[in-house]
């Protein structure tokens, strides 16, 4: 069964949310770069690539259920901030946007009965969680480093570390 054409409509724009994220942290991690940040730089570069991989799962399900990809025009990205802790803040919005644009979107494949649908998006509602979760420890650990200049150095070197949360 094919996609319905409403569905196809959405998942279109679902694939312009994950590109436009993607095109977001390379944006921070060029940010990140500027003032010599390198493990923040390195943990949104990751980030980047892993919002190309969940465009990517969109593009080959909406193709796999004989949808049209029509992609969507991103609009340019922030590329000035203020401290570490803008970027992360920014970062949790940003992810709070795509969940909620998954939850839409789960609502329509549950509300046509498109069952398919409604199973691949599980894996996304999951990553989400683990996304936003991420992200909120990152920005607690800024708030309780303030201005501290050391602080924010550690968790600078912390950052580098963070593997790929990617399970193919
Ligand atoms: Fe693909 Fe972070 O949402």
């Amino acid at each position: 069964m094919d996609v319905s054409e409403s569905l196809e409509a959405a998942i279109n724009q679902q694939i312009g949310h994950e590109f436009s994220a993607s095109h977001s942290y390379l944006s921070m991690a060029s940010y990140f770069e500027r003032i010599a940040y390198d493990g923040f730089a390195a943990w949104m570069h990751l980030q980047s690539g892993e919002e190309r991989v969940h465009a990517m799962k969109f593009y080959n399900y909406l193709l796999d259920r004989g949808g049209v990809v029509k992609l969507p025009s991103i609009e340019a990205p922030r590329y000035e901030y203020n401290s570490p802790l803008e970027v992360f803040e920014a970062s949790l919005q940003q992810e709070q946007e795509v969940s909620k644009s998954i939850y839409h979107l789960y609502k329509l494949a549950s509300d046509e009965g498109d069952y398919a649908t409604v199973s691949f998006l599980k894996w996304f509602i999951d990553e989400q969680v683990e996304e936003e979760k991420t992200v909120g420890d990152m920005i607690d650990k800024l708030k309780r480093a303030q201005d501290n200049p050391e602080a924010i150095l550690l968790l600078d070197r912390f950052a580098s570390e963070r593997k790929s949360g990617e399970e193919e």
